[in-house]
């Protein structure tokens, strides 16, 4: 298994661009079992998360190419609507086929989820929407067996109570297809929705509503090809940020989706970073004190919970105390133990990481855990004095497109050290 390792306290420079949207490719390949079509996406990532996905597609009867950059998916003919656990395993995101394949060809098996351990993470949402649209549901030896009544899905009102990004997701895709009309209140209002919907609307689907809370998807009879760009990634822009805050120096990052990251950078700033944007390019300059800052993650357009632990890596090392308050997912606080062992100061109390700054930290060795997890234990050891090193980045490789080495062209000393 690789390795990362970080000699600290080395100012960064440069300017580095941002890469593709994670959490929109993902629901963009899906949405291509939903075309008789075509689907070209541009500005894809190079993430372990997308290959998984492409196997899935092609393991359907699907033909998914990815090259740098691109993706071609064509899943206009499909020999098993079904989702293995060997390939799902390490994807939650593989509920997201759930809602297409039911919708264009009226069955799915899909694998119970596994991806990050960070909270229990159901699916239940998922399935009593799509039960309200008329699905047979069963649950057979880990994998969600279900099909479409006969005729297919119906148009339903489905609220969710609770706020569910890929539940969201999952839900528009079925509904594009579906008879008659479906709305959705409670939707989640993330970007990468908005993204997906758009895809959606240019192979030919009837969606309004995008970027509030009440999705209206009026069914057609089929979506054809389309060409889509995958948004840029907010998060590795988040995670970029707080390196050069964290490390030091001066640090441009072109092609960040600025309206997206309003909730982070507001954050951000107040905890003493200057951020200025310059056209499309974001200047971040970090000289003086970081500011201890509360935060609570919130569905969007509050903090999001996909940048607490980075900016739980910036707090370690603020002026006094910050309280970070995780409201989204109930075990997402496995980064607090390892950054720990750099000589921060955090304690647990129930869902609020107390973070009482430390005047400095030092490296030592650390284990992923999760993905965000992950870049959170690489930032801290940009700011940490001496050498840290970073087990199980499998993690991080999931979800971000080569951060180490953009790093290190950044000017920090970081090298991987491959298995
Ligand atoms: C997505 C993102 C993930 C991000 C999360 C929250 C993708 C591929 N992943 O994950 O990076 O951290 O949104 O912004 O886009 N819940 C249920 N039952 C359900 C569904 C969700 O109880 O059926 C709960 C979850 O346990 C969690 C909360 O709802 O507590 C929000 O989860 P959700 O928005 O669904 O997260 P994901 O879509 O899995």
């Amino acid at each position: 298994m690789d390795k990362i390792l970080i000699e600290g306290q080395t100012p960064l420079a440069g300017q580095v661009r941002v890469s593709g949207a994670k959490n929109a490719a993902l629901p963009l390949m899906a949405t291509a079992i939903l075309s008789s079509g075509l689907l070209t996406l541009e500005n894809v990532p190079n993430l372990r998360d997308l290959t998984t996905m492409a196997n899935l597609l092609r393991h359907m009867g699907g033909r998914a190419e990815l090259a740098p950059g691109r993706a071609g998916l064509d899943i206009s003919a499909l020999i098993t609507p079904e989702a293995p656990y060997e390939l799902v395993k390490t994807m939650r995101a593989s509920a997201l086929v759930l809602g297409p394949l039911l919708a264009r060809w009226g069955r799915a098996r899909v694998s119970l989820p596994g991806g990050c351990a960070i909270g229990a993470r159901p699916i239940d949402l998922h399935l009593k929407a799509l039960e309200a649209m008329g699905a047979i549901i069963d649950l057979d030896g880990g994998y969600v067996v279900a099909r479409a009544p006969q005729g297919g899905l119906c148009g339903a009102h489905i609220h969710f109570d609770t706020v569910t990004v890929t539940g969201t997701e999952n839900l528009m895709m079925a509904a594009t297809l579906a008879r008659g009309r479906t709305v959705i209140t409670g939707a989640a209002r993330e970007p990468e929705v908005t993204d997906t919907a758009l895809a959606l609307q240019a192979m030919g689907a009837k969606i309004s509503g995008l970027d509030t809370d009440e999705l209206t998807i009026d069914g057609v009879e089929a979506l054809g090809p389309a060409t889509h760009r995958v948004m840029p990634d907010r998060i590795e822009a988040g995670t970029l940020i707080v390196a050069a805050a964290l490390a030091g120096g001066r640090v441009m990052i072109s092609g960040a989706p600025h309206q997206a990251l309003d909730p982070v950078y507001d954050k951000i700033r107040e905890a003493g970073v200057t951020l200025t944007l310059e056209g499309d390019v974001l200047r971040v300059e970090s000289d003086g004190p970081v500011k201890s800052t509360n935060i609570t993650t919130r569905p969007h357009p509050g903090f999001p919970t996909d940048m607490q632990a980075q900016f739980m890596a910036l707090m370690t090392v603020g002026h006094s105390v910050a309280m970070i308050t995780e409201t989204i997912f109930e075990n997402r606080f496995m980064h607090v133990s390892e950054l720990s062992r750099l000589g921060a100061d955090i304690t647990l109390e129930g869902r609020t990481a107390v973070v009482r700054g430390v005047r400095r930290l030092s490296g030592a060795p650390m284990m992923a855990t999760d993905l965000r997890a992950s870049a959170s234990l690489i930032l801290a050891a940009l700011a940490a004095r001496g050498q840290s090193e970073i087990a199980r980045v499998y993690h991080l490789d999931r979800g971000y497109d080569r951060l180490d080495e953009k790093l290190m062209a950044l000017g920090a000393r970081i090298r991987r050290v491959r298995a």
